[in-house]
């Protein structure tokens, strides 16, 4: 439409989200919200020091999302025996069933964003209990958690908080005093641990 006013505007060629199939959504946004985040902490963790401090940035719809699983699934994410091999083996099966069009037969919810942030939350449960293991005594604090609704490019205009109000629960994670105990492997929003 600018074009053909001969207007100047950047004028994006993305297809809108809709149009693209949900196999295809389902393995863009594993890749990037849940493999992401563990490769970089896989990078990352053997490096922290003493008391460091680790955030996780998850959200809100991974509990929700979490409550549209089967019942079988929902038990599985809230087993602390999970492992993260099993877990990144039930993020491989979410991708594939969306491919073959039968993940909700199969007992998975209807969204790619919120079984990557299902993932985002249990890895870091898990990974804070490897921590506990490994490095006991070493007062590391690893947490996921929810900046809100927040206004920025994915949330868009509407969303309730401005920047610095969605940087509130990160930072307070970022910031926990040394000595602290916790939260150490939780979901944490409006800086309060959520039930997983
Ligand atoms: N906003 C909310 O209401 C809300 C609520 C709950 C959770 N969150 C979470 O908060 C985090 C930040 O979200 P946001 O609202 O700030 O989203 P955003 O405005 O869409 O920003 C996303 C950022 O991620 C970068 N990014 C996307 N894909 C990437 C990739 N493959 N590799 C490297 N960088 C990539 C983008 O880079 P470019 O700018 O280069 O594209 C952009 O800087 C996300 O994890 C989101 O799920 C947000």
């Amino acid at each position: 439409h600018n074009i053909l006013r001969g207007k100047t505007e950047m004028v994006f060629l993305v297809k809108p989200r809709k149009l693209i199939p949900f196999g295809e959504q389902a393995e863009v946004t594993m890749r990037t919200n849940f493999w992401g985040t563990l490769w970089a902490c896989h990078a990352l963790l053997p490096i922290l020091r003493p008391n460091a401090r680790v955030v996780n940035v998850s959200s809100f719809v991974s509990k929700k999302s979490l409550d549209k699983c089967s019942p079988e699934l929902q038990a599985t994410f809230r087993n602390k025996d999970l492992s993260e091999e099993e877990l990144c083996l039930l993020m491989g099966e979410f991708v594939q069933a969306a491919q073959a069009g039968d993940h909700t037969a199969q007992g998975w919810p209807n969204t790619a964003y919120g079984t990557t942030k299902i993932g985002v939350t249990v890895l870091s449960r898990i990974q804070a209990q490897v921590l506990t293991e490994t490095r006991p005594g070493d007062g590391i604090l690893l947490n996921a958690c929810c900046p809100g609704w927040v206004r920025t490019d994915m949330a868009g205009p509407n969303a309730t908080k401005g920047p610095e109000e969605g940087a509130e629960t990160p930072v307070y994670l970022a910031m926990l005093p040394e000595g602290a105990k916790e939260p150490h492997g939780q979901l944490v929003w409006d800086k309060t641990v959520q039930e997983w």
